[in-house]
């Protein structure tokens, strides 16, 4: 049986970014199954135009592609969209499956929606077989991986992740159940905004900012 190959593409801009760990966190359990696993940031690949071929060449050999990147604006990550525009005509033989997952600042999952939606259409547009995606939000909770540590608060994005190599191992989709999962809040809303508005407060303290916080410079 010839070897399956996974392509991890991390679209964030970011070194030692959260996309970065859950992208390597995928491809060690595809890996574990006896996947051969390549893993590649977009923003070097966009920056850096000597590593564009490098990223065409394992694009055009992965057998399932999957996108790891955080929200921008509501959106892609600016150089992700670029390197996603320049992968979409590339022609191929063979037609391999993609997912995505993609993570938030904010507490609410669906937050993620339109940009997994424009992940689907890119898809669509580069004749990819379009596996699912994952929405998580509160990314910065996943920050260095540690969600298997987390216990029960994190048992959403364990179980999420190791259903999804399951799924993508066995040849399909990720389940419906399974991006439901991944979905459920990390806390209460008033916990988000307490801790939220509280470490607003220490970066305003350690920049010395404190009482500019509720300045309004532009408005008339
Ligand atoms: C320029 C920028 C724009 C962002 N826009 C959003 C946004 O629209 N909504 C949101 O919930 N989080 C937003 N975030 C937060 C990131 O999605 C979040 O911090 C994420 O965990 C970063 O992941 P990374 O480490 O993989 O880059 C933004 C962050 C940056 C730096």
């Amino acid at each position: 049986m010839t070897t399956r190959t996974f392509l991890a593409l991390i679209g964030s801009p970011r070194a030692k970014s959260t996309s970065e760990t859950i992208a390597r966190y995928l491809a060690d359990g595809l890996a574990a199954r006896g996947w051969t696993t390549e893993v590649r940031s977009l923003s070097a690949a966009i920056r850096h135009a000597e590593r564009w071929p490098d990223l065409e060449a394992a694009y055009q050999r992965a057998d399932v592609i999957g996108l790891c990147f955080p929200l921008y604006v509501d959106c892609l990550p600016a150089e992700m969209t670029e390197a996603l525009e320049r992968l979409a005509p590339i022609a191929r033989d063979t037609r391999p499956g993609c997912f995505a997952v993609c993570q938030c600042g904010f507490l609410e999952a669906e937050q993620n929606d339109t940009a997994l939606a424009i992940c689907r259409e890119f898809a669509r547009d580069a004749g990819l077989d379009w596996l699912g995606g994952l929405a998580i939000g509160t990314g910065g909770a996943l920050n260095g991986g540690n969600w298997e540590k987390m216990g029960k608060m994190a048992a959403h994005i364990t179980d999420g992740f190791a259903q999804t190599i399951e799924a993508i191992d066995a040849g399909a989709p990720i389940p419906d159940a399974t991006q439901a999962l991944v979905r459920k809040r990390f806390c209460p809303t008033w916990m988000y905004w307490l801790i939220g508005n509280a470490s607003m407060l220490t970066e305003a303290r350690k920049h010395g900012a404190m009482w500019k916080i509720t300045a309004r410079p532009y408005a008339r």
